[in-house]
């Protein structure tokens, strides 16, 4: 049987950076545990818009297309910020994401024990917390037509359409109550139906597909400003969160601070299954390129390194491997190494990003 291939595409700022360690990570499967996967690697964002004139080149897509994950880093950078809009490095992102029908995201927020302290809200309103936002990521606003800038009489308007299928509401809904099941059983649908009919629609098909093919789910909706309050105010009341592409944007990254830092949360986008049965998959950080302290070895790796978890997990039913690499991140922590982003006001010295990683490949050797 062939290898499982993988797609790397570092990106732009700490993409590269963090990626490589994920690429150490890569390595000592094949070397420790007899688990080899085909790497390709491209580029997106600026970097390949810098190549090519274009965020995401025809072959980079197709390659996507045809491998088991792909792993994306991260895109953008101020040098990019007066492109044109249809060649910004987030285009090339937003392409993988429509094209590969990516309409599943998974954002979980897990916080660590030895992180409780970093989180901006109280140690006891965060310690042990662990839910997951599923995200719509293929449609809404992001994607609706009509969208644009069109001049009205003597002045601009600037449009975006927020749009969103039954069917589309219906694949998501069910990707979010499948997790539940195989988590705390309980989803909270977000939207707002108080002012939107796009909202209203979401409420009623979620709540269809949970009384004809979940009814044993515990399903509640809420406003999705009030779940953002009941997010800051407990967010142990939630298992899974599921909102529409814009919400669900907002709301994830509010929870990841939750957590303590940015630099720790891994999504996974995950579409229809393929001919293998895994599904379609793109696995990133939640954090962006963070251009300010791109090349200085200070970039946290660690939502990278949980990205490729999530891959193993989702893409490679390696779930047993996958509880390795957190276990093994979960002892790095533990053990105190931090980086940058994780020293406290009190300080202490920060650990570089390699030496984060191969801390982590060294605490996955003592597991085996
Ligand atoms: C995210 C990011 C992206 C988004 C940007 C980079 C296009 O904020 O993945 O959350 O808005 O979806
Ligand atoms: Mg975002």
């Amino acid at each position: 049987m062939a290898n499982p291939s993988i797609l790397i595409l570092a990106g732009d700022g700490i993409g590269p950076e963090v990626m490589a360690e994920v690429k150490k990570i890569i390595g000592w499967f094949g070397t420790r545990r007899g688990i080899t996967f085909d790497v390709t690697e491209d580029l997106v964002g600026g970097c390949a818009y810098d190549k090519h004139g274009t965020p995401l080149h025809d072959d980079t897509m197709a390659k996507a297309q045809e491998v088991d994950a792909v792993l994306l880093g991260a895109v953008g950078g101020p040098q990019y910020d007066n492109l044109d809009f249809s060649v910004k490095p987030e285009r090339g992102l937003l392409r993988l994401r429509k094209e590969m029908d990516l309409y599943s995201n998974l954002r979980p927020a897990q916080c660590f024990d030895a992180l409780a302290d970093f989180s901006s809200l109280k140690k006891e309103v965060v310690a042990g917390l662990d839910i997951v936002i599923v995200r719509e990521l293929t449609s809404g606003v992001y994607f609706g037509e009509p969208r644009g800038i069109f001049t009205e009489g003597n002045e601009r308007v600037g449009i975006n359409t927020q749009r969103y299928t039954e069917s589309e509401i219906a694949r998501v809904a069910r990707s979010a109550f499948e997790l539940a099941r195989r988590r705390n059983n309980k989803v909270c649908s977000m939207e707002k139906a108080n002012v939107m009919e796009s909202g209203i629609l979401w409420r009623q098909v979620v709540q269809e597909i949970h009384d004809k093919e979940y009814p044993d789910v515990q399903l509640s909706h809420m406003y999705a400003d009030a779940g953002a309050m009941q997010l800051c105010r407990w967010p142990k009341q939630f298992d899974v969160i599921v909102t529409d592409n814009l919400f669900g944007d907002l709301l994830s990254d509010a929870a990841a601070m939750l957590t303590g830092s940015l630099g720790m949360l891994p999504s996974a986008s995950l579409g229809a299954p393929m001919a293998n049965g895994r599904p379609k998959a793109l696995y990133e950080p939640v954090h962006g390129s963070a251009p300010d302290i791109a090349g200085q070895g200070k970039a946290n790796p660690i939502a990278c390194i949980l990205s490729f978890a999530m891959a193993l997990r989702y893409s490679f039913d390696l779930g047993d491997e996958a509880a390795r690499v957190e276990a093994a991140v979960e002892t790095v922590l533990a053990n105190g190494l931090r980086t940058a982003d994780l020293m406290g006001p009190d300080g202490g010295t920060p650990v570089s990003t390699s030496q984060m990683g191969d801390a982590v490949v060294a605490a996955l050797d003592a597991s085996i």
